[in-house]
């Protein structure tokens, strides 16, 4: 089953020459799924990489990249925004460059027993690091008007209202155990209208987004990231949706102009910038990327540099 899984690495080019590889230096993969970023840093620069997943089936591939850069890589299971205690634990103070790319991999998408997908029946799990309660859990449980804000939210539905009523009508029924219950309740609840895509994506979106805590992940990660990075290092942030896209853009103008885009982020006590923006508008798959990997179609990349202004967030303890 594992060898036979495959994730075509998002943006590749792109995000090596944004992270500037430097010899010696020391880069975080965030989200190291199954090794695409980590092993072409590694093979393109005599550097070390530190990379991070909280899903268990990162560490069978990254164990595998192990065996070939046992002095280079070490890998961490658990959140991102974990890292500052990762680097702790490795004594590593300052970093040259961190990447982030978020969202799932194609092997959470196309297992169907991680229950991610609504393209394929499984388990209504949708865990990235398969611990905690499941989606099946968290629909049995949730209030309706909730569950109405969080599809609304964090899936941008505006059938959203719709949908929920839909499946706290149908749970009341038979308890929804599998992606393509879910899906179907879905589909019911929306008018029939053409569109290109499933009209189940925007609620599994919302669900996988809620119950994985992606929102206050990628903030503190990002935050986490800033603090990590020694001047002149590299913020790479590859993202997928338009909820992701536009907290990375807060974040970087954030720390350039100290104003207060998010009302999630801190106020920032100083002036001086802590980040340089690198891409004024966000890096696209070219036509060629979208044609080989479809999945790469709403990847926006964003690059940031670190001045040697002192982090807006304050220093790790
Ligand atoms: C798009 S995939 C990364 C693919 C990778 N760049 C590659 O080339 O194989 C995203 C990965 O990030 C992981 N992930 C998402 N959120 C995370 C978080 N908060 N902490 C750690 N890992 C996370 C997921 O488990 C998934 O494996």
């Amino acid at each position: 089953m594992i060898d036979k899984v495959v994730h075509i690495p998002v943006l590749l080019d792109e995000v090596i020459t944004g992270l500037s590889l430097t010899k010696d230096e020391v880069y975080v993969d965030a989200t190291f799924g199954l090794g695409g970023y980590s092993k072409s840093i590694l093979n393109n620069q005599n550097c070390k990489v530190i990379a991070i997943d909280r899903d268990p089936l990162a560490k069978v591939f990254a164990d595998s990249l192990k065996k070939s850069h046992a002095d280079r890589f070490y890998f961490k299971k658990g959140r991102f925004s974990e890292l500052g205690k990762f680097l702790n634990e490795l004594k590593i103070y300052k970093v040259a460059g961190v990447v982030f790319d978020l969202g799932v991999s194609s092997p959470q998408l196309d297992i169907k027993d991680r229950g991610f997908s609504f393209k394929l029946n499984g388990p209504l799990d949708m865990r990235m690091s398969s611990e905690g309660p499941t989606a099946e859990d968290f629909l049995d449980q949730v209030e309706e008007n909730t569950l109405a804000n969080i599809i609304y939210e964090l899936g941008d539905e505006v059938y959203s209202r719709r949908i929920a009523k839909n499946i706290v009508n149908q749970r009341s029924f038979n308890k929804i155990k599998t992606t393509g219950q879910l899906a179907d309740i879905v589909r019911s609840a929306i008018p029939k209208k053409k569109s290109r895509i499933d009209p189940a994506t925007k609620t599994f979106q919302a669900i996988r987004i809620y119950l994985n805590d992606e929102i206050k992940e990628l903030e503190e990660g990002l935050i986490a990231a800033e603090k990590a990075l020694k001047p002149e290092g590299r913020l790479v942030v590859v993202s997928f949706h338009s909820i992701e896209d536009k907290i990375v853009k807060n974040f970087f103008y954030k720390c350039l102009r100290n104003t207060s885009l998010s009302r999630h982020l801190p106020e920032l006590p100083e002036k001086k910038p802590s980040l340089e923006i690198l891409t004024k508008k966000p890096i696209l798959p070219c036509a060629k990327e979208i044609y080989i990997n479809k999945r790469s179609r709403s990847a926006k990349l964003r690059i940031a540099k670190r001045t040697r202004f002192s982090s807006s967030f304050g220093e790790f303890a």
